[in-house]
């Protein structure tokens, strides 16, 4: 199988993105990349100067790059209205929005709205934005949803009956669970807008292994676990941000990413490569999961999904939860 590269993006000119969490990391390579093709990008990030420096470096590597940010605190929902408020008042629809955004905490803490902090930023937050930006995704025909999960999903599972993990807190279990729900909302997304008829798709990636500030970082607090020392020293095994950013670039651009589907590193436990069609836990899988899952993320955001009559019906055709459509 050839590899799949960055080389490969189309042009995306007349195209809108948005990527979370643009400022550093994957997400900075994968905003970069997309400005580089042409598409109008925009960098949703939660501190204004970290994002007018992400700016300024893709503008300084593409002067002709079109790159605007937009604010937005993921742990915090009034925050993430308020970013997709100002969306509308700039833009009509949006073609591609890439739920990139993510942090792996080693000591419990808290959102604005009191949810633990990476289910609460991971999930809740991507919930939410992706919810009150359904709208101008609707209007982008065949505009897709990527949603970045991470091999760390298989530490899941949702704990429904402690779901701040209030009690027994570690940083693999709460990334864990926070990753299981990116999953579980991704497929779940996919299904609902097949019962539309919309041209939209929702489709999941990971990374891989990725040397960013997210993971290698060394512990520093004496409550991290052995399991979360272990994981923060796995750097022999990273790649680069760049090799990082490419499933999210497949599952949001190439004619072979289909709705429904996981893509991730196709190299050694799936830690480095080019992006390849993966699987995930059977628990990620779990219908009844991911609507329970679905049915609180709503109660929890007050997010409720509004799925109008499709506009765009377009003819079926066979994707990984079987009825949808491939995507183009
Ligand atoms: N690196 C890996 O090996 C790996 C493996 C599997 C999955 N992933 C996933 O890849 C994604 C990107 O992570 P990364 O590795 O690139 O890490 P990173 O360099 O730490 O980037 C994370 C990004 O998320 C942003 N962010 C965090 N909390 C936020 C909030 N409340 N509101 C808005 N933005 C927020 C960060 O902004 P600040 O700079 O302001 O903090 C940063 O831009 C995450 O979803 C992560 O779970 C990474």
């Amino acid at each position: 199988m050839s590899a799949w590269t960055a080389a490969q993006l189309p042009d995306l000119s007349g195209k809108t993105v948005l990527v979370t969490g643009a400022n550093s990391g994957i997400g900075f390579e994968t905003a970069r990349m997309i400005a580089a093709n042409g598409a109008t990008t925009l960098l949703a990030c939660r501190d204004p100067e970290r994002a007018a420096a992400a700016e300024s470096r893709i503008l300084a590597a593409h002067p002709d790059a079109t790159v605007e940010v937009l604010l937005v605190d993921l742990a915090d929902l009034s925050s993430v209205r308020r970013a997709a408020a100002a969306f509308a008042t700039r833009r009509d629809r949006l073609d591609v929005l890439i739920n990139n955004a993510g942090v792996m905490l080693q000591t419990r803490s808290e959102t604005a709205d009191g949810f633990e902090a990476s289910f609460g930023t991971n999930h809740l937050g991507h919930f939410a934005l992706t919810g009150l930006l359904l709208g101008a995704l609707a209007k982008a025909p065949g505009a897709r949803i990527v949603t970045v999960s991470s091999t760390g999903h298989r530490f899941g599972p949702i704990a429904f009956d402690d779901l701040q993990l209030e009690n027994g807190y570690t940083m693999l279990r709460a990334y864990g669970q926070s990753k299981l729900a990116n999953l579980l909302f991704s497929y779940e997304l996919q299904r609902r807008i097949e019962r539309t008829g919309w041209s939209m798709s929702a489709i999941a990636c990971h990374p891989g292994g990725a040397n960013t500030n997210l993971v290698f970082v060394e512990p520093t607090d004496a409550r991290a676990s052995w399991q979360d020392r272990v994981a923060r020293r796995m750097t022999f095994l990273a790649q680069s941000a760049r090799m990082g950013a490419l499933p999210s670039l497949y599952a949001g651009f190439s004619p072979d990413a289909v709705g429904g589907a996981y893509y991730g590193p196709r190299g050694l436990f799936g830690w480095r490569g080019y992006p390849k069609r993966v699987g995930s836990s059977r628990r990620s899988h779990d219908e009844s999961l991911a609507a329970t899952l679905w049915d609180v993320s709503e109660a929890l955001t007050r997010v409720v999904y509004d799925f109008p009559a499709a506009s765009m019906r377009e003819p079926l055709r066979r994707t990984e939860t079987g009825t949808g459509r491939r995507t183009h």
